[in-house]
């Protein structure tokens, strides 16, 4: 199994580990080392931040990372293990800084950072993100190769099958590398370098394609990092659901207002006019009551019951105590209220009935 191979050459030297359970200091088999089903990751006996020994068959703490955030310590832990200088690499295993590989060295599953760059390395190196060599140079078949096999001739390449997950569940993710110059891919069949495919094209695999992707239908389509882009209708449409639904709200909230101020009006006339009718009432009551007042001083005793008996009983109820005139006007001052507005309305009311 490919799987098996990977890392005969590293393994042999500095056996470790990757994300097993196994603590520093326990006893652990260089054997069971593997990748991962599917993954290809590197997994051993030993947990995380530790590595199985070859010499002593025990797990120990590694010893260097490749990653800038490597799995497994807590952040700003001390015990993370240093990177390797330029001109070094660290294994999967993270045992020991090791210098590059020259070509025809056994490297580990795509570690092309481990094989040593070739003298036209600006030439050759993959500068478009996808990982297409490292440098210039590239692992395929745990061997170190330059990427430098140019149009028509011999190419070496590899098929690595991913275990990848969509919709409709699982499904195999064949990745394929080669040796091929940038621009050019290693035909499968013939294992020759051929010119990559421009977008419209027919393809078998991604690799085939400029642009890195060939579509279901057999074509090489858009790179899929292209940006979806809408048409101007889309714009305009959604330009148009925004003014619409704000001019709605509004147009909304202009009637609902409308609404609320003809009625808290109408209320404000009806007490308008009730405040007036009373205000007037009030005026013929202090009236009658000067009135009553000048023929009592004028009439003498004789009068007085009559006098009397004509006297508002409603009025005489509402202000027992007092002078009659300013005790009802601040009876009016006090009305502010909804509650008293009322109170009043029915004292005034009240006091019509009495009167008239
Ligand atoms: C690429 O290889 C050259 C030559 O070995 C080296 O000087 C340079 O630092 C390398 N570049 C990177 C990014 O490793
Ligand atoms: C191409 O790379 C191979 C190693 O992969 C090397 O042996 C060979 O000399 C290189 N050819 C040229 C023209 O650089």
């Amino acid at each position: 199994m490919k799987s098996l191979l990977l890392t005969l050459f590293l393994l042999a030297i500095y056996p470790s580990s990757f994300a097993g359970s196994l603590n520093s200091g326990d006893a652990c088999s260089v054997g069971n080392n593997r990748l991962q089903t599917g993954t290809f990751q590197f997994w051993s006996e030993c947990n995380s931040v530790s590595f199985c020994d070859e010499t002593s068959s025990t797990c120990v703490p590694k010893r260097c990372r490749k990653d800038d955030f490597p799995f497994g310590y807590p952040q700003g832990s001390s015990d993370i293990p240093p990177k390797c200088e330029k001109g070094e690499f660290c294994p999967d295993e993270g045992s020991d800084c090791q210098p590059l590989l020259a070509i025809g060295s056994d490297c580990q599953l795509n570690r092309d950072d481990q094989c040593e760059a070739p003298p036209n390395f600006k030439e050759l190196a993959d500068t478009s993100g996808r990982g297409l060599n490292f440098n210039g140079s590239v692992c395929l078949n745990n061997k170190c190769y330059w990427a430098n096999a140019t149009l028509g001739t011999q190419c070496v390449f590899e098929n690595t099958p991913y275990i990848a997950y969509g919709v409709s569940g699982e499904f195999i993710d064949i990745v394929s590398r080669g040796n091929c110059k940038i621009g050019l891919y290693c035909d499968s069949g013939s294992s020759t370098c051929m010119k990559n495919k421009l977008l419209g094209d027919a393809c078998t695999a991604d690799k085939e394609c400029d642009s890195w992707n060939c579509l279901s239908s057999g074509v090489c389509g858009e790179t899929a990092a292209t940006p979806h882009h809408f048409g101007t209708w889309v714009y305009v449409l959604v330009a148009l659901g925004i003014i619409g639904g704000m001019s709605g709200t509004l147009t909304g909230l202009y009637f609902a207002h409308r609404k609320q101020r003809e009625q808290d009006r109408a209320k404000r006339a009806q007490y308008w006019r009730e405040q007036n009718a009373f205000h007037q009432n009030l005026m013929q009551m202090r009236e009658t009551a000067r009135a009553s007042i000048l023929s009592l001083k004028t009439g003498g005793r004789g009068n007085e019951y009559g006098s009397r008996d004509a006297s508002d009983e409603s009025h005489s109820n509402l202000q027992p105590n007092g002078p009659k005139a300013s005790g009802l006007r601040n009876y009016i001052d006090d009305g502010s209220s909804e509650m008293d507005d009322s109170l009043m309305m029915h004292s005034g009311r009240k006091m019509n009935e009495g009167r008239f």
